[in-house]
């Protein structure tokens, strides 16, 4: 099974997951600006909130991205405050007709004086554990 991840990161704590996902899964984590051309079945996705938007290097990578050559795609992202990038990642990815994977993974990140060492030690436990879970059960 062919695995990427692809995040986009300002502060580095989606940068913790990705780099946490790189080791359940044995495959590299790449910025966005790196584009892949290789058809893949999970594509891990990390993005953040930054003023309730994510990056519009996000968007831009998700319009490059070939919907033949990507089976499906998982969310995983970092917020002081609001919930997940899932709503606009979806929303994003419908307009590629690339189907988003109900099952996604979100925690806190650091900002200012908030969330302090988040994600912490558990945060890229939990990542860990759901990244192998997922690509468990994809083999199956
Ligand atoms: C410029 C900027 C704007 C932000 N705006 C929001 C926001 O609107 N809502 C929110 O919940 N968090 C906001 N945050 C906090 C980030 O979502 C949070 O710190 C996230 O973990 C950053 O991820 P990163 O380190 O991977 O860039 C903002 C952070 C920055 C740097």
């Amino acid at each position: 099974m062919k695995i990427a991840i692809r995040y986009y990161s300002k502060t580095g704590n989606t940068k913790k997951l990705a780099d946490a996902i790189s080791k359940a899964a044995g495959v590299p984590a790449e910025t966005v600006d790196q584009p892949f051309t290789e058809p893949v079945d999970i594509l891990f996705l990390g993005s953040s909130v930054y003023a309730a938007g994510v990056d519009d290097a996000v968007k831009k990578f998700i319009a490059s991205l070939d919907g033949k050559k990507v089976k499906r795609v998982v969310n995983f992202s970092t917020a002081a405050l609001l919930p997940s990038t899932y709503k606009q990642i979806k929303q994003l990815l419908e307009q590629r007709s690339i189907p988003l994977d109900e099952q996604e993974f979100h925690c806190r990140g650091s900002f200012k004086i908030m969330h302090k060492g988040r994600p912490n030690e558990e945060d890229l436990k939990a990542v860990q554990e759901f990244a192998h879970k997922l690509i468990g059960s994809a083999k199956e």
